[in-house]
């Protein structure tokens, strides 16, 4: 069975994000993504939030193949390690995105030779989409509309209270 783990932060899910889940459901058995709990970061939303979020998305979206949510915290090879996992799944917007995915790529080879990385390129069509960009947008009540599933439209709005300016 081909398993792949889908790391990220996720604050919140959005377009883009659900395009490289959809396109790694049509490749691998299983699709695990997985949330990063980073005390060091302040999210807009705790991290049984987002994976509620990405939740309600993969119920509407209806994938053929099984997508589980989980969260980890610490070594992301360690998070494969222990689930016997030996692929993690990323998306590529633009060539920005290049250099960072790279640095973290190969860390993750020297700590774990056993796990490959396999990036899909993001749709033209979401390659502009970012999380940052959507909590930036909402919080100054811009339309996120286009950007992000309709319950995280509703779940930005509930938020407002905490990031209008
Ligand atoms: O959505 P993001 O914030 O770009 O995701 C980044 C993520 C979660 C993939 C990365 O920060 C991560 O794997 N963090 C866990 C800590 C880790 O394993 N670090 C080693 C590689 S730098």
């Amino acid at each position: 069975m081909r398993v792949a783990v889908y790391p990220g932060s996720f604050d919140p899910i959005t377009y883009g994000h659900l395009d490289i889940l959809k396109r790694g459901a049509a490749i691998f058995d299983k699709v695990i993504v997985a949330v990063l709990i980073n005390s060091a970061k302040q999210p807009l939303f705790s991290v049984d939030e987002r994976k509620q979020m990405i939740e309600e998305s993969i119920k509407q979206a209806n994938y053929k193949v099984p997508i589980e949510v989980d969260s980890f915290e610490g070594l992301l090879v360690d998070y494969l390690r222990n689930k016997d996992i030996h692929v993690i799944l990323r998306g590529l917007r633009a060539i920005s995105d290049f250099e960072y995915e790279l640095q973290v790529a190969s860390i993750n080879r020297k700590l774990a030779k056993d796990v490959e990385t396999i990036f899909l390129m993001t749709n033209n069509m979401h390659s502009f989409i970012s999380s940052g960009s959507v909590k930036e947008i909402a919080k100054y009540g811009g339309d996120v509309t286009d950007l992000v599933p309709p319950h995280v439209v509703t779940a930005l709005k509930e938020k407002s209270a905490i990031i209008t300016p």
